[in-house]
């Protein structure tokens, strides 16, 4: 019999990590801004990687900028255990969303080795590109394509805010290659497992510091574009204005109706970004734009809601005079974890003695695309209130060691 594995994780050099990294914003502390290849976002996956290379993990990215780090096993024959998160931020977000899936491998990595472990099978961080929707609209860009799940026509429509494509701007990034290669075979790894905040409060609820995922909702994103009739806001009377804002924020409101109305306690709509033209104050708005975020975990309930949201823009636009035309950015069905992932994770938890729990994530993840590439199962830690997406998420150092204790654990006994 081998002995048990002392496992130390250092939490005030993973903190000093973490707090180094959230310094590399784009705006004013304590929130944090990284928007996918923005020059902060470039110095934040400099800083990751001098970690990752320091750590002895082998380097290499992808054409769409995921970045692999490897830790060679001494059996080749074996497939690789995979895990990571993101380290892009949505603007004025926290520092722990992602970023401890990251550095918490890393923290990890350098734990079991300072506890002699030598891996069998290789273990690889992910750090995917663009998690956040921020800068295309669609969420998991990395994941998303490792898995396949974007054809080469969406891939090649995808364009920011300013009219820039991926293409554009990975290159202007240092990153090329064909994108067509990007896409992993099925069963690439062995497993894989992410560490994340839970960005919900029921762990911390609970008094729990563990959370194992068994299901992720599904995302989809809904836009809506709204035109109306313009003019000057101090001639034109009000019985004959055709207000596109007006109509949009009707819209809105009808999709948190519908929403509620679901028969689903796990329906979430949310209405983030709105947008009106021309922006003046003495001109009525012509059109606007809705994104509209839409998550279930059951599918036909979150189909529901859209079919009551596109009704409701169809009488809003007939009461109102405007045109509204709605469609359907992105559906993702939701993920189904590994069942005996699952359970490693919970018997990792119960030799350790560290309380634990299974639940479901409202939050979409990297995992929820990795789900369709191999067995996969995410870690959930608790953070203060619930709170994620502002720059007030909090973790304790305690909180994150044990995470990444259970991490290093799992980690060790899958590839030992
Ligand atoms: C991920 O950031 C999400 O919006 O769930
Ligand atoms: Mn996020
Ligand atoms: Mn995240």
């Amino acid at each position: 019999m081998t002995a048990p594995l002392s496992i130390e994780i250092n939490e005030q050099a993973l903190q000093a990590e973490i707090d180094h990294l959230a310094s590399i914003s784009e705006c004013p502390g304590p929130a944090v801004t990284r928007i996918l290849f923005s020059e902060v976002d470039q110095q934040g996956r400099d800083y990751v990687k001098g970690l990752c290379a320091a750590a002895g993990l082998e380097l290499r990215h992808d054409p769409v900028g995921n970045i692999f780090g490897r830790w060679q096993g001494s059996d080749d024959s074996l497939k690789p255990i995979g895990s990571g998160s993101h380290i892009d931020a949505i603007p004025n977000a926290g520092r722990y969303d992602g970023v401890v899936g990251v550095l918490g491998f890393i923290e990890a990595v350098r734990a079991l080795q300072r506890a002699g472990f030598q891996p069998r099978r290789t273990m690889e961080l992910i750090i995917f590109t663009a998690e956040e929707p921020t800068r295309f609209g669609l969420g998991c860009l990395g994941s998303r394509m490792l898995a396949g799940s974007l054809s080469s026509a969406q891939v090649g429509a995808l364009r920011d805010k300013e009219g820039k494509s991926l293409d554009e701007l990975r290159l202007g990034a240092g990153i090329d290659g064909d994108l067509g290669t990007v896409r992993l075979l099925p069963g690439a790894y062995e497993a894989f497992v992410e560490l994340h905040i839970e960005q919900g409060p029921l762990l911390e609820m609970e008094d729990l510091p563990i959370g194992i995922v068994e299901k992720i909702a599904g995302p989809s994103t809904l836009h809506a574009v709204i035109t109306g009739t313009g003019g000057h806001a101090g001639a034109v009377l009000m019985p004959v204005r055709h207000d596109a804002l007006l109509a949009a924020a009707e819209l809105a409101l009808a999709v948190e109706k519908a929403a509620l109305e679901s028969g689903s306690p796990d329906t979430v709509a949310t209405t983030g970004v709105f947008t009106i033209e021309p922006g003046a104050v003495n001109s009525i708005p012509c059109s606007a734009t809705l994104e509209i975020d839409l998550r279930d975990t059951n599918l036909a309930a979150r189909g529901r809601t859209q079919e009551h949201i596109e009704m409701a823009a169809g009488q809003i636009a007939h009461k109102r005079g405007v045109q509204i035309k709605t469609s359907l950015f992105n559906a993702d069905p939701p993920a189904i974890a590994d069942a005996k992932l699952v359970e490693t994770v919970e018997q990792v938890c119960q030799d350790l003695a560290i309380p634990s729990k299974r639940m479901i994530s409202r939050a979409y993840h990297d995992s929820l695309f990795m789900a369709q590439v191999c067995p996969t199962t995410m870690i959930f830690i608790p953070c203060l209130r619930g709170y994620s997406h502002r720059p007030d998420e909090y973790s304790s150092p305690e909180q994150i060691k044990t995470g990444v204790k259970v991490l290093a654990s799992v980690l060790a006994k899958l590839a030992g």
